[in-house]
């Protein structure tokens, strides 16, 4: 598998990550027993974590095809986690057989399932899994085999779905992103999620702050933001209609609930660079 030129983060099987427990909270299949103790934890501050999750997922996979419908044929998903229901280049490959991804992520569980996923289905011609950080946009722009499966000169992709909580303010996330999206060429789209206490009921807004304050203990410390936090995570793009919504109110494709708990506690959207 393709590695990169930055500090490993090697699996620590006593430390929670926060890949290992997002797929818990997808699938309730525990990595290590550490992640399944603690995400009983979060779910005793914040029950409907498993919802959240869910809507999460849901959204990328809407984002994905939603993007295959204007053309995109080339995807960069960063933060792509543990392999489960619904990869991207599964998503992709439905309806554009010629579609190619390039997975990124710095767990190395997430590293290594994905590329045993993509050995197995024989797809690592079309697809490939980069051990890379969102903090090095350099690194992920210039690795072989991003090189190899983007061409940079045709519209890409791009999907950072539920990984901007796990990039603290100290590392200048808007920068990060404006170096991105400088990488993108015109009519590239790019999809983005992020947890917020925003719009939830007093109830709810304790209850998440106090679920994602248990993450100190884990490799990856959330950071909550605002919505105005996350449309700055776009300047430089043109949002697509809706906008900004709710993850599960992005276009959806089945009924939303609109009572649930979780659902304004996640605001998702996809830019497009005119
Ligand atoms: C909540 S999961 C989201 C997985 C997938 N994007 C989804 O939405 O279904 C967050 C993922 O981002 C990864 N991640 C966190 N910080 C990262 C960083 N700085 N660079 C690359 N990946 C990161 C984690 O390892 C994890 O796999």
């Amino acid at each position: 598998m393709a590695t990169n030129d930055f500090e490993s983060r090697e699996v620590d099987p006593r430390v929670p990550s926060a890949a290992r427990l997002y797929h818990y909270y997808l699938t309730g299949e525990p990595v290590f027993d550490a992640d399944k103790l603690f995400a009983e934890r979060v779910f005793a501050r914040f029950s409907h974590l498993d919802t959240w999750a869910h809507h999460n997922r849901d959204f990328l996979g809407r984002a994905t095809r939603f993007m295959v419908e204007q053309g995109i044929r080339q995807f960069l998903d960063i933060g792509s986690g543990l392999p489960t229901g619904g990869n991207t280049h599964e998503v992709a490959r439905t309806s554009a057989r010629d579609a190619r991804v390039v997975y990124v992520d710095n767990d190395m569980e997430a590293v290594n399932r994905a590329h045993d996923l993509l050995l197995h289905q024989n797809a690592l011609g079309t697809t490939a899994i980069v051990e890379a950080d969102l903090r090095r946009p350099d690194l992920i722009f210039d690795h072989s085999e991003t090189r190899r499966l983007i061409d940079i000169d045709q519209p890409v992709g791009l999907l950072i779905v539920s990984v901007w909580p796990f990039v603290p303010e100290s590392e200048r996330p808007l920068e990060l992103m404006a170096s991105v999206r400088d990488r993108l060429p015109s009519g590239s789209y790019a999809a983005m999620t992020h947890v917020s206490l925003d719009d939830a009921s007093i109830e709810i807004q304790q209850q998440m702050a106090s679920a994602a304050e248990l993450y100190d203990e884990t490799s990856d410390p959330v950071t909550l933001r605002s919505r105005a936090q996350f449309a700055a995570l776009f300047d430089g793009f043109e949002l697509v209609e809706p906008g900004i919504a709710y993850a599960p109110d992005w276009r959806p494709d089945q009924p939303v609930d609109v009572e649930h708990p979780a659902r304004p506690c996640n605001f998702a959207a996809v830019g497009y660079t005119p």
